[in-house]
């Protein structure tokens, strides 16, 4: 028995993201492995950065920098203040390093970065263009850091809602079984075949409800909604939670599935938000979620530990809503 709380699951969370991403680089190389050179991986500590990044709560030096941020300009500065935010961008140049040095324009990209610096060399002399090594640089900095804790916060949700409900627990486990086996590993594919799981995953998103105010967004122009006149340059900031939470739309107790038991698309299910600017990682987390879930409830089975009270479902405020620290038994099935 293994006693998990709720601060080494966040990490475990963390250190399975950056696994898949590392399954995921390593596929990558073996297809172009004769354009790669030989050499260990240089992205094993991305898991310990973000977590310190996290743990740290802005010091009274970095609040200041955030209300007089021209102080930044001081040489050394920036590097000094936030280390593990240079540590990463470090990460980040070496990994776009390896690309620059091993990419064939001649072959077709092998991911984004290569795709980016395509665009970059077209806009060679151009500098109104926004295809620039900084910006790529950022881009990468964007998408692990809109990628990482939003995927793993929610990791951190399910097992917490599993041993508050053993029953659906058990559910989920007994799919995985008919559908899955206990041999081989959970694949996209059987998604199709896993209604009850993929339930049980969306509610985990929508009870977890991790950015209950999305993401704020300016009106370019002045527009008119449902009567209601909003000038341009306006800050407005979508609830997420009215609608993840509205219960007049989720009745209990079948929120994603129909009477014969077949999974149902809800149009109030959007914890990626909606409309053109809805998260892009969507398709990726959604896989993330599913493999991590499915692959966690094969293994193990998740329970209160003995003597314990049942912990709180109750969320812990912040940028990200996080579980409140919990604590719980994995038991290998
Ligand atoms: C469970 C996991 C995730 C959740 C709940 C989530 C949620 C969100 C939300 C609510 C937004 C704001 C959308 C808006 O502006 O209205 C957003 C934006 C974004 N997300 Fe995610 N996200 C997740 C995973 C990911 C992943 C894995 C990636 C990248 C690999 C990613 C990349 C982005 C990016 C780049 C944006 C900005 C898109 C834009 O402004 O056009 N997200 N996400
Ligand atoms: C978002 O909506 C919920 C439910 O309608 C409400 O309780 C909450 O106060 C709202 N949040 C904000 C910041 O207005």
């Amino acid at each position: 028995r293994e006693l998990l709380t709720g601060d080494a699951l966040w990490a475990l969370s963390v250190a399975v993201a950056v696994f898949l991403l590392l399954v995921d680089l390593m596929h990558r190389r073996q297809r172009w492995a004769a354009r790669y050179p030989p050499g260990p991986l240089p992205l094993p500590g991305l898991g310990n950065l973000l977590q310190i990044d996290f743990q740290n709560m802005p010091s009274s030096f970095q609040k200041v920098l955030n209300v007089v941020p021209v102080l930044l300009r001081i040489p050394g500065l920036p590097g000094r203040v936030f280390p593990a935010q240079k540590a990463f961008m470090a990460m980040v140049d070496e990994l776009l390093e390896e690309h620059r040095m091993t990419w064939d324009p001649a072959q077709p990209p092998r991911d984004l970065p290569d795709a980016f610096l395509v665009e970059v060399e077209k806009a060679k002399g151009n500098p109104e263009s926004s295809f620039n090594d900084e910006n790529l640089r950022v881009m990468v900095l964007d998408l692990f850091t809109a990628g990482m804790v939003t995927t793993s916060t929610t990791m951190a949700w399910a097992p917490l809602l599993m041993i508050l409900h053993p029953d659906v627990q058990r559910h989920v486990q007994q799919e995985i079984d008919e559908v899955i086996g206990q041999v081989r590993q959970p694949e996209m594919g059987d998604q199709a075949r896993m209604p009850f799981t993929m339930a049980v995953i969306h509610e985990v998103q929508r009870f977890g409800d991790i950015i209950p105010l999305g993401m704020p967004h300016m009106t370019s122009c002045d527009v008119e909604v449902q009567g209601f006149f909003i000038p341009k340059g306006t800050t407005l900031i979508t609830n997420l939670s009215s609608v993840l939470k509205d219960e007049t739309v989720w009745e209990k107790p079948l929120r994603f599935l129909d009477a014969q038991g077949h999974f149902v698309k809800r149009e109030a299910f959007m914890p990626f938000s909606a409309g053109r600017r809805v998260c892009l990682g969507e398709p990726l987390a959604r896989m993330e979620l599913f493999l991590f879930f499915t692959c966690l409830l094969q293994r193990f089975s998740f329970s209160v530990p003995p003597g314990q009270a049942r912990p709180s479902d109750r969320g812990v405020f912040g940028t990200i809503v996080t579980p409140s620290p919990y604590q719980l038994c994995a038991e290998p099935r």
